[in-house]
């Protein structure tokens, strides 16, 4: 199937990443947000980032006016009729991807393909909303969108061997390098990362060392590029939590419990990067 034209859901930090991604690759975009005032927050994070590439010569001047040419934001669900692949991006809360993914079915050709950026919800339950489970997968990106080169690429029980080949060849036409993974709360790598990063605020909570030491412990000690109090500010300590709550949920295992620090940290605000205030602070 030729994939021309691309509807993402949501432009928040990983839907306006993956627009940016995929009108960069040649794909007429649409971006869908809730409100006008989201909806250029989100164009101006890619303007942002587009510029960014630019600056550090990832990316030609002509080639980020080509790019920026071919994306568009709506409010309107319907703006999304015409488009090939859509990928959702929008908060991690089950209900609100669900209803989403109905009005979608309702709206969209039906050859259109559904994906889902979900980082811990489980694919079948997204695509058993629509009338389209086999034409139905999951893509998972990673932040920041531009830069990580990896995808996971769903498949449930009822994805179709076309839709896997078709969305794998796409996630190739974005320059990224797909691994395949089963439908299972977090797919590959949340499974593993989760864990970790609640086990580093647990660490925090139980005072084996402050912040800045924990976060230099992994980055000079694993050469890992930021340690994970960090990383947890820059995916979004709200993101986090709610990652957290449906994996516990899908698992029953204390690993993927959120520590109660980190649900005080979201109910004081201080969603990380995003609002300014994490585990540390960020100039505007
Ligand atoms: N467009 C294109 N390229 C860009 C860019 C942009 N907007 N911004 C930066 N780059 C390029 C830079 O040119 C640079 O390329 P070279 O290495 O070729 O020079 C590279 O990206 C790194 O950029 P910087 O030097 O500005 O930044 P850095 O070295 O400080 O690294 C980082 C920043 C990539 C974010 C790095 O800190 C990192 O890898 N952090 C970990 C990120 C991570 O683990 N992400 C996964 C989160 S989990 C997830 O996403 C899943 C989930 O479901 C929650
Ligand atoms: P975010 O909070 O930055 O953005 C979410 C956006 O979705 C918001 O701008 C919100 O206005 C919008 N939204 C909510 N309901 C909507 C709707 N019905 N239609 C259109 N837009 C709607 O969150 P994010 O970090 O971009 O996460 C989005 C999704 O990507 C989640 O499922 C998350 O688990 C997943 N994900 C996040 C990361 C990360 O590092 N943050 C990485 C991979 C995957």
């Amino acid at each position: 199937m030729k994939i021309t034209r691309v509807g993402v859901l949501g432009g928040g930090l990983m839907g306006s990443g993956i627009a940016e991604v995929c009108a960069k690759s040649g794909y007429e975009t649409v971006v869908r947000e809730v409100s006008d005032e989201l909806a250029a927050k989100g164009v101006s994070r890619i303007e942002s980032s587009l510029a960014k590439a630019v600056d550090r010569s990832k990316l030609a001047a002509a080639d980020r006016d080509a790019a920026r040419g071919r994306l568009s934001a709506t409010t309107k669900v319907e703006d999304l009729a015409a488009c090939d692949l859509i990928i959702e991006a929008v908060v991690e809360n089950l209900e609100a991807k669900k209803e989403l993914f109905r009005e979608l079915d309702r709206v969209c050709r039906e050859t259109a393909i559904f994906c889902s950026n979900t980082s811990s919800l489980t694919i079948t339950e997204l695509s058993a909303t629509t009338s389209r489970a086999d034409r139905f997968a999951g893509l998972h990106f990673f932040n920041p969108v531009p830069v990580m080169k990896l995808v996971e690429v769903v498949r449930t029980i009822a994805t179709s061997e076309e839709t896997i080949a078709t969305v794998v060849d796409f996630a190739k036409s974005l320059g990224k390098d797909p691994i395949l993974a089963r439908d299972n709360s977090g797919f590959i790598v949340n499974r593993l990362l989760v864990p970790y990063l609640l086990d580093a605020v647990r660490a925090l909570e139980e005072g084996v060392g402050t912040k800045e030491d924990i976060d230099k412990g992994m980055e000079l000690g694993c050469g890992h590029p930021m340690g994970p109090l960090k990383l947890l500010d820059f995916v979004g300590l709200d993101t986090t939590y709610a990652i957290a709550e449906i994996m516990f949920a899908e698992y029953r295992e204390k690993r993927f419990a959120p520590p109660p620090l980190l649900k005080r940290m979201v109910l004081a605000g201080r969603h990380g990067r995003k609002s300014g205030r994490g585990f540390y602070e960020y100039g505007s």
